[in-house]
């Protein structure tokens, strides 16, 4: 029972220089996308996640030859011999964006054998658009829940498909996006999401062979090909792991410079930053282009409270919302958070509460008013960002802060702590040599 956890000690300053990880949300998506290719592609930059280390397990079972360089973060994949296109139920249920196989797989072998992945703690978390869009390209869809078969009969239509998401769902579009790039004929997604993840697949697509076309007004245009070829790729840097170490100095009132972050992915972020008070500075390129690298904060002494609302893409991430709560509960003045991407985002509150915060809750609104001090006690991370948002807590909080849950911690970060102790954090990952044992022979 809660073998691991972290004990995180009221901290010093943090100050200091760190490179970003490869982002989690792009290297899950850009790994599922290599079954499209037959052949050895390498991928730079890949978190040593738990996400990735389950992805590598699941690859392994469909065929494919997987060599994973933790320390130098490269992924070898030849997927010249994956010979299956069912995904194991458990592991739809242990991670959500295994839906994302659906399309891969019906592109390569015109099946695919899934399972719903099923809600979670913050939100239901459907997948109607995933599944309208593959009906709308003519797919058949069989639900037997738990699981789905799909399949693309021969008689599928080939003529140009509009696919309208009534939401710009990532999943859905890059989901969508993968099954067209090889689909006979024209595919058209409305309202797509446009998020730099889904922006690094379409750069992979792409290089791979496949003809997408980016239009202004969230339309994407793809244009299927016959073949896509293996690819080598540097994955993005994590922009929720920018933003997660930015905050950590933003509360400890510290300085960090992050010399590979991308500040062109994280605009509005920036941007409540500086209302807060803080200094950001970004870095330049002296043609005016993209990409926008390196990022520093040094923290204000006096930080503001200020109004965030999420949104998708180019608005405030959902995913670094949790942790923007924990900051605002020590900075001067009443903060609003309106959450408007997952409909049960707050279950880090309570644990927020539990170590001293005053936030209450109306509806999609948390109203965090300003407390002197947060105190260190037992806390649960019941979800990847809520566990970075109670260890940004635990940082400033007096006394110690002992965290269970972290599993989700490890799913979503590369050994984040050992970042924040190299900044001047107290932070201790306390592991059992045998889970940790067991973790790694069944997924690797
Ligand atoms: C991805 C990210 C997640 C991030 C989220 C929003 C990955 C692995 N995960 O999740 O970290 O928080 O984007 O930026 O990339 N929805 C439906 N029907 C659907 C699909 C989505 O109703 O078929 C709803 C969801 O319930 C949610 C909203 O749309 O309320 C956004 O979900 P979506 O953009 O699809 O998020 P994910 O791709 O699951």
């Amino acid at each position: 029972m809660n073998k691991e956890y972290l004990i995180i000690q009221q901290s010093s300053i943090l100050h200091g220089s760190v490179n970003v990880s490869g982002a989690k949300n792009a290297v899950l998506v850009i790994i599922i996308s290599l079954i499209l290719t037959r052949g050895k592609s390498t991928l730079h930059h890949v978190p040593n996640s738990a996400d990735v280390l389950i992805l590598i397990h699941v690859l392994r079972n469909l065929g494919a030859l997987v060599e994973f360089n933790a320390e130098d973060k490269i992924l070898c994949v030849d997927t010249s011999t994956i010979n299956s296109y069912a995904i194991d139920a458990e592991i739809m249920n242990k991670m959500r964006a295994s839906i994302l196989f659906m399309g891969p797989l019906l592109g390569r072998f015109g099946k695919a054998h899934v399972a719903l992945p099923g809600g979670d703690l913050i939100g239901a978390r459907p997948i109607n658009y995933h599944l309208q869009g593959f009906a709308k390209c003519g797919v058949n869809i069989i639900e037997n829940r738990p699981f789905i078969e799909a399949y693309l009969p021969k008689t599928a239509t080939t003529d140009p498909i509009r696919i309208v998401l009534e939401y710009p769902s990532v999943g859905a579009t890059e989901n969508l996006i993968m099954f067209a790039a090889v689909r006979t004929g024209e595919t058209i997604i409305i309202n797509a999401a446009i998020e730099p993840e889904v922006l690094d697949l379409i750069d992979v697509l792409k290089k791979m062979g496949a003809n997408i076309i980016c239009y202004p007004g969230l339309m994407i245009k793809i244009i299927g090909v016959t073949q896509l070829n293996p690819i080598t790729h540097a994955i993005i840097p994590d922009r929720i792991e920018t933003g997660s170490l930015l905050l950590a100095a933003a509360i400890t009132k510290g300085s960090i410079n992050l010399p590979n972050a991308r500040a062109d992915h994280l605009d509005m972020f920036l941007e409540k930053l500086k209302e807060m008070g803080h200094v950001v500075k970004t870095g330049t390129n002296p043609t005016d282009e993209y990409p926008l690298q390196g990022i520093s904060l040094r923290a204000s002494n006096h930080p503001q409270g200020i109004a965030v609302k999420t949104g998708t893409y180019p608005g405030f991430p959902t995913d670094l919302q949790p942790l923007m709560m924990a900051a605002l509960c020590l900075t001067h003045g009443t903060s609003t958070i309106e959450e408007t991407v997952f409909e049960n985002r707050f279950i880090h509150v309570k644990e927020l509460q539990k170590m001293g915060a005053e936030i209450s809750i109306n509806g999609p609104i948390a109203t965090i008013r300003n407390v002197d001090s947060l105190y260190g006690c037992e806390v649960i991370a019941n979800d990847i960002r809520a566990s970075c948002a109670l260890v940004l807590a635990g940082l400033v909080a007096v006394g110690e802060t002992k965290m269970t849950g972290i599993y989700h911690w490890k799913r979503g970060y590369d050994q984040l702590e050992k970042k924040l102790a190299q900044l001047g954090a107290d932070i201790t990952l306390v592991e059992h040599e045998q889970s940790a044992t067991i973790f790694t022979e069944s997924y690797l």
